[in-house]
């Protein structure tokens, strides 16, 4: 199973966490590390029973400082950083469109490629000292794993500009006020509280929640109209689970659900 040189996995019954390790450099993700990721995201994929997955960095200073800078500057030519775009787009679109609920329990420094690992995840948690930013233009460069596309979606296209034309980094509870993150809590406590959180979703209909990941997800890109269709179609899908049933079944005789995934 897990045999990563730079993810440690751990699991709970019904929900899991990697942890993307890469101490002295903060976590910041080599070619390597992001390979490794991919092959966690399609090992988490193939586990019926892991209802909710958890990504957080080792240590207590950095989720992910970006990507590897020393690597990024042996990149030899443009179309090589356009295929390393692509390749850690690809990735962070396949968490964000994962069958199960992702929680980034963000640690420290989420810059660059770490703030876009963040954005991928359904739901952020960061410790009180965490910090956000897309410093990628002090650098030369421009965010490459979607974080011109993702901030602007999270925050505001101003907004967005702001942090990725200055690359100034901005703290938890700035980035709670701006709607990037969820909840801020004391760093001792984080990996409690995204541990507390996993445990939960993972006791809710799987099917339910990956249609109402799925809605909210496409309705993000779609004009109301067509996004209350697909509300509507999601919804008439539901109801061709087990769990519905399951689920009313347990409310109306003032039972919880035990949601089976069918
Ligand atoms: C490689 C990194 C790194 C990174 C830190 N390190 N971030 N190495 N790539 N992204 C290394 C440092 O070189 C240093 O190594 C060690 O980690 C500790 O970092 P320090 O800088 O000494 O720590 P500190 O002074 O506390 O500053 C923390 C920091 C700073 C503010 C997070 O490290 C920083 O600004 N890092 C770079 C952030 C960044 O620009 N990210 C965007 C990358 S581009 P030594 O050997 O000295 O101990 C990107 C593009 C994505 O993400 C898209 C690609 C297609």
């Amino acid at each position: 199973m897990s045999n990563w040189k730079h993810i440690q996995l751990e699991q709970g019954d019904d929900w899991c966490m990697l942890t993307l390790s890469r101490p002295k450099v903060l976590n910041a993700l080599s070619k390597e590390l992001l390979e490794e990721l991919s092959e966690a995201i399609d090992w988490v994929e193939n586990q019926e029973a892991v209802r909710a997955l958890i990504i957080t960095g080792a240590g207590e200073k950095a989720f992910v400082a970006g990507a590897d800078i020393s690597e990024l500057r042996q990149v030899p030519s443009a179309v090589e950083a356009e295929r390393l775009a692509i390749l850690g787009q690809s990735i962070f679109t396949r968490i964000e469109e994962l069958a199960k609920p992702v929680i980034m329990a963000v640690n420290g420094y989420a810059l660059g490629g770490g703030c876009e690992l963040a954005m991928s995840g359904d739901i952020l948690l960061a410790a009180d000292h965490a910090r956000f930013g897309q410093p990628e233009v002090n650098l030369g460069v421009i965010p490459g794993y979607g974080g011109t596309q993702r901030l602007s979606r999270a925050i505001g296209k101003h907004t967005a500009k702001y942090l990725c034309m200055t690359g100034d980094m901005i703290s938890a509870e700035e980035a709670l006020r701006m709607g990037l993150v969820q909840k801020v809590v004391p760093a001792a406590d984080l990996l409690e509280e995204a541990k507390k959180l996993a445990k939960r979703l993972a006791q809710k209909a799987p099917v339910a929640l990956h249609l109402t990941k799925k809605a909210i997800n496409y309705g993000a890109e779609a004009d109301l109209k067509t996004g209350l269709q697909m509300e509507a179609s999601y919804f008439g899908l539901s109801f061709n689970t087990e769990d519905r049933i399951e689920g009313m079944d347990a409310f109306l005789a003032k039972k919880s659900p035990q949601f089976k995934g069918k």
